[in-house]
């Protein structure tokens, strides 16, 4: 099995990103050959700043060796270190409808909220699908606001393979109901673009500032409560052992429990659950050298793959 998946360096790391896809990608290390990597192409459809790039590729690397990459194992690289991607998104780009980007949700909300409606945003999921056939990779662990990438990249592939044979492997996501939307602290799913994210590795205070200022309904203490309704309970569950968890619904469910005490609880589990991983993201941090030599290591591993694959779509197209 072959576990992918890539995150842009946009933006700042949220609890949505780590539950949704960055510790279900981190499990499946383990069951299989993963291939995470620094969606930086993608990052420049909404990054036009040249700094703001280069400090996000930054963060993105220290994130996910901090949260437990497995840096022996995994091959961890920058997508622009892989030149080959961009080549075969061009040869994908020719047999891939344009109404099948046009209807892409993500498109469209992009440039709802402002975005530029460049060539690039539109034929962002040729791009990813480059992403993902050129490593023939079969499982892709993301949130659900990707699914829809992943099905069209599943489209390319089946197009490409009907014209042109067998070349590719054809992908599925993985996505963890659970996790699937984690909620931001406005009660909408949790995005670096709604200002609702409660970011894990910046000021601690901030992040209790953020936690604090949940949205919940007006219930008083005393009030019997609906843990399944509760935006406080939806990420309080995703820090809690099964137990822990059902003896909070329970308090919910008898009355006599503020929503005050459970923002404080999950504050707790919270700095408890990423003090460590905090720890080692500032000793990192110091050892840049160390994180660069992880990602060339990387970028030699994916290029070997990606190598193979494009030499065999050039070879179906007849560019060789
Ligand atoms: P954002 O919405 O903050 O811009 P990205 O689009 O960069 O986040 O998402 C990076 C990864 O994190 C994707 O796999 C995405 O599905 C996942 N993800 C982002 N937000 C959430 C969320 N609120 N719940 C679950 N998964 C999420
Ligand atoms: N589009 C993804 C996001 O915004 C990032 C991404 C790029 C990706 N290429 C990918 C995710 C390939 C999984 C597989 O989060």
């Amino acid at each position: 099995m072959r576990v992918l998946s890539g995150i842009q360096p946009s933006g700042k790391l949220h609890l949505g990103n780590y539950f949704g896809m960055m510790k279900p990608a981190l499990e499946l290390q383990k069951e299989g050959q993963a291939f995470i990597f620094i969606a930086d192409y993608h990052a420049l459809t909404s990054v036009t700043e040249p700094r703001a790039m280069r400090q996000g590729t930054i963060d993105v690397a220290l994130d996910f060796i901090a949260c437990g990459l497995d840096t022996d194992n995994t091959i961890f690289y920058r997508q622009s270190d892989i030149h080959e991607v961009t080549e075969l998104t061009w040869i994908l780009s020719c047999v891939t409808p344009m109404g099948l980007l046009e209807r892409c949700h993500s498109y469209k909300d992009k440039v709802a909220k402002g975005l530029p409606a460049t060539h690039g945003l539109l034929a962002y999921p040729v791009l990813m699908a480059a992403d993902i056939l050129i490593m023939q990779s079969n499982v892709i662990p993301v949130g659900r606001d990707q699914k829809q990438h992943v099905e069209v990249t599943r489209d390319i592939g089946l197009k490409f393979n009907n014209v042109y044979g067998n070349v590719f492997t054809i992908p599925e996501p993985s996505i963890r109901e659970e996790v699937a939307v984690v909620p931001g602290v406005d009660g909408q799913k949790m995005s670096k673009s709604y200002n609702n994210a409660v970011e894990i590795f910046g000021d601690l205070k901030e992040a209790r500032a953020n936690i604090m200022r949940i949205v919940t309904d007006s219930k008083t203490v005393a009030d019997v409560k609906n843990p399944d309704e509760c935006n406080v309970f939806a990420l309080y569950k995703l820090f809690a052992s099964d137990e822990e968890r059902e003896a909070m619904a329970a308090r919910y469910r008898a009355g006599g429990l503020g929503y005050g005490e459970v923002k404080k609880a999950l504050y707790e589990k919270f700095e408890t659950h990423f003090a460590p991983l905090r720890k080692k993201r500032e000793e990192l941090q110091k050892d840049m050298g160390y994180v660069e030599s992880i990602l060339r290591k990387g970028a030699d591993r994916a290029r070997a793959e990606a190598v193979k694959t494009l030499k065999k779509a050039r070879q179906a197209v007849g560019l060789e």
